[in-house]
């Protein structure tokens, strides 16, 4: 265990584990997501899925990574005897990284760029919807910037994860987490609290079932999974880092918590000021970029509010980062041998180029704004492909493998080892063999059947 380096303490760990967990995905995909797919119906199915799903998911996640001290590919390979299937799966797990990794960077990159304009005063004042769609459009359109501070990004998780200042990120982020946070309520009542809040509420909180659709359901399903970090074999190897002490259905717990705890508020920041401010909740990526800057242009002390807010996002998303950059460079430095900077260097200019497209399809190139054929944005194609689909695939296996492969009384007795009580041992055995891969099987099945055979 010593030679892989291990998480300090109890603390430690899940403060690692949230700090993975809690990122863009809460506070950036969440929302318009919501937004996207009609508002309170996709939070509350976003909900059921965190803990039917997720929450058993993210314990066979730990257990499977503690039980073999190993990246996805070397735990699948040495539990199964080295079966073709379960390298198969071990490598989507590797691949997601790399693409998720290469996208998330990208929307981290536009939040570098937005703490410039808030320190320069550019959302001093109340601007106009016009405005502030303005900046928003010929910032992310301008090719060059984008991709210079999606390299900025790149480079700070890359410098993380190569040995520069892990200590020090888990440090900084047991105080500033909990400030992102308070802010976060602050923000929440200033929205809740503006002219025309009302109708957002109503949006975030009365469902309207008539808006459940096949890809609705898998979006929501996706999203849970996103925001929790799983079906990518990050919590796998965070819990290959984790001491047989520690109480994997405790940590878990409150990771699970402590992540959709944001979510849902980042949801009141949003939501409500979206319908005070008379724009349309389904602006996709865009949103919270419009959103926040009048929030802030409306409240005394915004400026030091969108500074302070915009820099703490940052450093989420820079812990959520590193958690994704973490799944590929463990691969190689495990299962090829490389060093972990030849890793690093590899996964993260592989991940710039690819991650280049993604950059210049907010309006830099018609081409990926608007792929031919299928009319959305190479972004959005990629964010639902390996945001959305790559991760419920991954879930799924994981959930087989542990439940089915390896066997959940072999799991249990990994989970109870020192001691360790596991009082949820029944449900979670339920939860993990049928509950889980049922639904995602559903899942995908009433997508395909919703979406191209029932019209
Ligand atoms: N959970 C992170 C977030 O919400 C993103 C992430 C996805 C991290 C997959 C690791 C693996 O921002």
């Amino acid at each position: 265990m010593s030679t892989r380096g291990a998480w300090s303490s109890r603390a430690g760990f899940i403060l690692a584990g949230a700090g993975s967990a809690i990122g863009l995905g809460n506070i950036w995909r969440f929302p318009y997501m919501t937004g996207d797919n009609g508002g309170a119906v996709f939070a509350l199915v976003f909900l059921i899925f965190c803990f039917l799903i997720g929450y058993p998911v993210m314990i066979a996640e730990l257990t499977l990574g503690r039980h073999t001290q190993k990246n996805p590919v070397g735990m699948f390979n040495s539990l199964s005897g080295g079966r073709p299937l379960w390298k198969l799966v071990g490598g989507l797990c590797v691949l997601s990284g790399f693409i998720i990794f290469s996208w998330y960077s990208v929307i981290a990159g536009w939040v570098v760029g937005y703490v410039y304009k808030t320190a320069v005063g550019t959302f001093e004042t109340q601007l106009s919807n016009e405005a502030i769609d303005r900046i928003f459009s010929s910032f992310v359109s301008n090719g060059p910037v984008v991709m210079l501070l999606h390299a900025v990004m790149i480079f700070m998780a890359a410098f993380v994860v190569s040995g520069g200042v892990k200590g020090g990120i888990e440090k900084f982020s047991k105080w500033l987490m909990p400030v992102l946070f308070a802010l976060l309520i602050l923000l929440a009542i200033r929205s809740v609290t503006l002219d025309g809040a009302m109708e957002g509420l109503r949006f975030y909180l009365y469902p309207d079932f008539s808006k459940v659709s096949g890809v609705m359901v898998l979006k929501a399903m996706g999203q849970a999974l996103f925001s929790l970090s799983l079906g990518m074999g990050t919590m796998i190897t965070y819990g290959s880092y984790l001491s047989k002490k520690e109480n994997i259905a405790t940590s878990a717990a409150w990771i699970t918590s402590f992540d959709v705890l944001v979510s849902i508020l980042a949801g009141f920041v949003i939501l409500p000021a979206v319908a005070a401010m008379h724009q349309s909740y389904a602006q996709g990526p865009d949103l919270i970029f419009k959103v926040l800057p009048s929030i802030f242009g409306s409240m005394p002390g915004g400026y030091f509010f969108g500074l302070g807010f915009f820099t703490l996002v940052i450093i989420a998303a820079l812990t959520s980062t590193v958690s994704i950059l973490e799944v590929p460079v463990a691969y190689f430095v495990d299962e090829r041998g490389w060093s972990r900077k030849q890793a690093v260097a590899f996964v993260a200019s592989l991940a710039w180029l690819i991650g280049t497209p993604a950059a210049l399809s907010h309006g830099a190139t018609e081409f990926l704004t608007r792929l031919p054929a299928i009319g959305i944005s190479f972004f959005d194609f990629i964010s639902t492909a390996f945001g959305d689909i790559s991760l419920s695939i991954g879930a799924f296996f994981i959930a087989v493998f542990i439940a089915w492969i390896w066997g959940v009384s072999k799991a249990s007795n990994e989970i109870e080892s020192e001691g360790n009580s596991f009082v949820i041992r029944g449900i979670w055995s339920f939860l993990i063999k049928f509950v889980a891969p049922i639904i995602i099987l559903a899942v995908f099945l009433y997508t395909i059947w919703t979406t191209f055979l029932a019209s």
